[in-house]
C-alpha cells in the first residue's frame, strides 16, 4: 500500500459567502484567533505525516504563497528588536524549501476541476485533499485519523458528519450501505441533494483520501450540481470500481466559508487558547 505523502488544497475560490471581508484578501487568510485559516489545515496535514503541499490557486491569491515564504524585512526588524519568540513562531510555520508547490486553476469550473489541476503534481500515488474553509479541531488531527483508517482498509475515504435534513442541499451526501465502528461503506454519493432526495443526512466534510484513478474520471467529468465539475460525481464513479469508505467525524467542525461558522470557530478556538482563553471566556459571559 502506497503511503499518503501529498495533500491538495484548493484555494482558488472567491469566498462569496464571506464578502465583503474577502473582497481584497483571500478567504484562506481570514484569521481565526491569531492565524489564518490555511495555517490550521497545514498543521493538520503535518500531523498526518504529509510531506508535500499542493496549492490549487488562482488570480488574486498570491498573498497565500507569500504567507508561506520568508518576509526578510519583518524578520530582520523582529531580530533587531529582540522579539525572538515571535520570530521563531513565524519561522516554524514556513514549509521547508521544495515541499510546497502551486498551480493555477485558470477558470472557476468547480472543485472537481480544481483537484484535476493537481494531476501532474500528484502523479501516480494516493493523496489527500483538504478544503481550507473547514477547520476540524481534533487531537490527533482528523486527517491523521483518516490516514490511520486508510492504512487498515486502503482504497478511498471521505470524512462525513451528520447534519439536519434541511442542510443536505448545501453539501455532498453519501448513501450508506453498512457501518463498522466509525467507518461507513457506501453505495454512492450525490452532490447537494434536496432533503427529499438525500440518501442520508451524512454530509461530506472537506477531507478526502483518493487514489490517482480519480484523475482519469475527472478528465471527462461533465458539469453537475450548480453547473460545476463536481468531485463528488467522479468519486461516485470511483466507488463502483474501488473500495470507498466514509469516516465519521464527531463534532469540532467549523465551516469558516460562512460568516456564522467563522464566528463559531473564533469563539470555540479562542476559548481553548492557552493565553487568551480565560479572559476571553469571562468577556463572553459578560456579553450573554
Ligand atoms: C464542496 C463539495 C461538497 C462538500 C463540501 C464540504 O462543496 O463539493 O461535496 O460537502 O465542499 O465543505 P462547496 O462548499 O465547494 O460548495
Amino acid at each position: 500500500m502506497k503511503p499518503i505523502r501529498k495533500v491538495v488544497i484548493p484555494v482558488a475560490g472567491l469566498g462569496t459567502r464571506v464578502l465583503p471581508a474577502t473582497k481584497s484578501i483571500p478567504k484562506e487568510l481570514l484569521p481565526v484567533v491569531d492565524r489564518p485559516l490555511i495555517d490550521y489545515v497545514l498543521a493538520e496535514a503535518r500531523d498526518a505525516g504529509i510531506e508535500h503541499v499542493i496549492l490549487i490557486t488562482g488570480r488574486g491569491k498570491g498573498a497565500i504563497e507569500d504567507y508561506f515564504d520568508h518576509a526578510f524585512e519583518l524578520e530582520a526588524t523582529l531580530r533587531a528588536k529582540s522579539k525572538l519568540d515571535i520570530l521563531s513562531a513565524l519561522e516554524a510555520g514556513i514549509p521547508m524549501a521544495g515541499t510546497l508547490s502551486s498551480t493555477r486553476q485558470q477558470a472557476p469550473l468547480g472543485l472537481g476541476h480544481a483537484v484535476w489541476c493537481a494531476r501532474e503534481l500528484v502523479g501516480d500515488e494516493p493523496f489527500a485533499v483538504s478544503l481550507p474553509d473547514e477547520i476540524v479541531a481534533h487531537r490527533p488531527g482528523f486527517l491523521k485519523q483518516m490516514v490511520d483508517a486508510y492504512e487498515k482498509v486502503g482504497g478511498n475515504l471521505v470524512a462525513v458528519e451528520e447534519v439536519p435534513n434541511e442542510d443536505t442541499c448545501k453539501y455532498g451526501v453519501i448513501a450508506p450501505k453498512g457501518r463498522d465502528g466509525n467507518l461507513i461503506e457506501m453505495t454512492g454519493m450525490v452532490e447537494k441533494p434536496q432533503p427529499a432526495d438525500a440518501p442520508s443526512n451524512f454530509r461530506i466534510i472537506g477531507r478526502y483520501i483518493l487514489q490517482p484513478e480519480i484523475f482519469t474520471l475527472l478528465k471527462t467529468q461533465e458539469k453537475g450540481a450548480g453547473g460545476e465539475i463536481q468531485l463528488t460525481d467522479s468519486m461516485n464513479k470511483l466507488n463502483e470500481q474501488q473500495t470507498f469508505n466514509a469516516c465519521i467525524c464527531a463534532g469540532g467542525i467549523y465551516d469558516c466559508g460562512s460568516k456564522l461558522g467563522w464566528l463559531q470557530a473564533n469563539v470555540a478556538l479562542g476559548l481553548k487558547d492557552p493565553d487568551l482563553g480565560s479572559a476571553f471566556g469571562a468577556f463572553l459571559k459578560s456579553q450573554v
